[in-house]
């Protein structure tokens, strides 16, 4: 196998040297045909100067250089690049030690085993993060990956924004990386959201990210805002699943009412004729959506608990409807019941649809989340 790994640099002199000497060391332990592919944007610390000094004595080291646009334009330009010189797999890595070169042949070995995108995962059993990062970073850390599983809808990733990650070309190939938009660090996230669409099989290894001692973190505010506004863009593209949703709610009001005025007409108590309505609209709403809204999802669990699943949903629904009605009655007692009735549609919906994208349908396909412990080698760096 032609494997590339592409590592980003902007003021990377401190770190770029050793890196490359450290990965000598670990590319002698593999037999596939190891290259490093630096991408530097023109970095003032003269960067590239080091690289190009270490390129006389190595052939598998490249380079490109060009204008700083960002983390995620510089990942494109690399794995282009990579892809043009016949890579089978390519890796993304920091070149500040943040990740650990000797973890690469994990990361590879996984893709051998049959995964399309492994992720060197921070955030499953084995991993970790610094324990020495502050407050500040961990929270945004925890947070980036809450948008991106709850927002993105990358939901069984546990660590969608690790920048250590090693990636079989057909799928950059697949995804089209032209098609992205995103430049700074945001990347991440609309790179594993392609892959993930496009059906690669994910699997996170466990990894201990650590702290760079040289140099800084080049992620900025401007990175934040756009990661959010990119995690709500791939939000809006899929908003077609939930528009199937919002469609199988509304037939299943007519089944609902016109179920009802059958059995009432049929003489039938209300009483009975009610519940029997809502029951059968239940089940009416529980098999479109299982047969149609939600029929991608990947999801061993059995079709009646499931069903059991969405009867629950519902009934939380029902009373947050109906908490809603009342609530807003109480806070305006000269209203008009019929819009607060319509009121209290849209906070069930809403919670209706994420509980059971997330608990009932909830996607379990594909990604494979490693428990063993990240490899307790000592680092050789
Ligand atoms: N060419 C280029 N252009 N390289 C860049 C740029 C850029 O605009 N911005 C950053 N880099 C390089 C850095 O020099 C470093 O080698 C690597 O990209 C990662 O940048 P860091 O600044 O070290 O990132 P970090 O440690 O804050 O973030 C890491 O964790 C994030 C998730 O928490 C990275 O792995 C990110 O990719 C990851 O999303
Ligand atoms: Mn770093």
């Amino acid at each position: 196998m032609k494997v590339f790994l592409v590592l980003p640099t902007y003021n990377e002199r401190a770190n770029i040297g050793r890196m490359i000497s450290s990965l000598d060391q670990v590319f002698q332990t593999l037999r596939h045909d190891m290259n490093i592919l630096v991408v530097d944007d023109n970095s003032p610390d003269g960067t590239q100067d080091v690289v190009r000094e270490y390129q006389t004595t190595r052939p598998y080291l490249h380079l490109i250089t060009g204008q700083k646009q960002g983390l995620g334009k510089a990942y494109i330009r690399g794995m282009e690049e990579a892809l043009r010189l016949g890579a089978d797999a390519v890796f993304e890595m920091d070149s500040d030690f943040s990740h650990d070169p000797w973890d690469v042949p994990r990361l590879l070995k996984a893709l051998e085993d049959g995964a399309d995108f492994v992720i060197g995962s921070r955030y499953v059993p084995g991993g970790s993060i610094p324990a020495e990062w502050s407050t500040y970073r961990k929270l945004n850390s925890k947070f980036g990956n809450i948008v991106a599983r709850y927002v993105a809808g990358i939901y069984p990733v546990r660590d969608c924004t690790a920048g250590f990650r090693c990636i079989r070309a057909r799928v950059l190939q697949d995804v089209d990386l032209a098609t992205i938009r995103t430049q700074g660090y945001g990347f991440q996230v609309s790179l594993l959201h392609a892959a993930y669409i496009s059906g690669a099989r994910i699997r996170e290894i466990p990894v201990k990210f650590t702290d760079r001692v040289e140099g800084e973190s080049k992620l900025g505010f401007q990175d934040i805002i756009e990661f959010i506004v990119n995690a709500w863009s791939i939000r809006l593209r899929g908003l077609e699943t939930f528009a199937r949703f919002c469609v199988v709610g509304f037939s299943g009001v007519i089944v609902n009412l016109g179920l009802f005025s059958l059995l009432h007409a049929a003489g039938l108590s209300k009483y009975i004729a009610s519940p029997l309505a809502i029951e059968a609209s239940i089940l009416w709403n529980f098999t479109l959506n299982h047969k149609w809204t939600f029929a991608q999802r990947q999801n061993q669990r059995r079709t009646a608990i499931k069903g059991l699943q969405f009867n629950l949903v519902s009934l939380v629904s029902l009373g947050i409807s109906f908490g809603t009605f009342v609530l807003l009655s109480h806070l305006f007692p000269e209203g008009s019941p019929h819009l607060f009735q319509v009121c209290g549609i849209i906070p069930a919906t809403a919670v209706n649809y994420f509980l059971n994208s997330y608990w009932t349908f909830v996607d379990r396909g594909r990604v494979v989340s490693d428990g063993t412990p990240a490899s307790e080698t000592p680092s050789r760096h």
